[in-house]
């Protein structure tokens, strides 16, 4: 199966790039995700292809219309049922491992980005099924917020990692162990040692260290971020 994802966006260019590069790009050639971006502005039907406006009751900043967003939206539901369509803002549910797994499972999905203040408030009411936020601070448009989703769920997707990638993250699936840190050669470098159990060859030493390794480094990550 391929999973198809819908992007709409004003900066559309944005994404393009980081899209097809690397695991995503392998992934859509693979045939794993079919990642189809839309410019609003193609929406945009008034003869000057005006895709933002003022915010009634005055304050800074334009706002993305509503018109070119239900119509471009219309169109797409009116093609396929989408299991999730996403609407990226910092006043939304925090973004986690739980719902890249839960997404990951879907056929289709649409992200509707905003920029400059937002999108007229009626396109989230009419349209969005989950809200999401990537954290705690703002950024200037929804577009990478866009992509730590779209990169996070096509990752879990069946056949996308080769099996070295996904053996290394296996621990990782729920986000919350923090594997121990790996090392290549040289083993020796600008005075810098390589740990000496992983140059011994000795199997369950280093499964134990490992462990061991990242037993500590969960600790000390939770502590840090105030977790439990
Ligand atoms: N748009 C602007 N800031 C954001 C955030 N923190 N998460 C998701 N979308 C956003």
């Amino acid at each position: 199966m391929t999973m198809r994802i819908d992007v709409i966006s004003a900066v559309p260019d944005s994404l393009i790039s980081p899209l097809n590069t690397s695991i995503i790009k392998r992934a859509q050639e693979r045939k794993k995700v079919d990642i189809i971006v839309h410019n609003l502005r193609d929406y945009a039907y008034d003869k000057h292809k005006q895709i933002d406006d003022k915010p009634f009751g005055g304050g800074p900043g334009m706002l993305l219309k509503p018109e070119p967003f239900f119509e471009c939206i219309e169109k797409l539901i009116s093609e396929r049922k989408y299991d999730h369509i996403l609407y990226p803002s910092p006043g939304g549910k925090f973004y986690n491992q739980q719902l890249a797994n839960r997404f990951s499972l879907a056929e289709n999905i649409m992200i509707i980005a905003g920029h400059y203040k937002g999108i007229d408030d009626r396109v989230r009411q009419k349209f969005a099924t989950d809200e999401i936020s990537i954290g705690r601070y703002v950024l200037t448009g929804g577009e990478i917020a866009v992509l730590v989703i779209i990169d996070s769920v096509v990752r879990l997707l069946p056949g996308v990692l080769n099996d070295s990638e996904s053996a290394l993250n296996d621990s990782l699936m729920d986000g919350d162990i923090i594997e121990a840190p790996y090392y290549t050669r040289p083993a020796e470098y600008k005075e810098l040692k390589v740990p000496e159990v992983l140059l011994s060859g000795h199997e369950k030493k280093v499964k134990d260290w490992k462990e061991e390794q990242s037993k500590l480094l969960t600790e000390k990550w939770k502590k840090i971020n105030n977790l439990e």
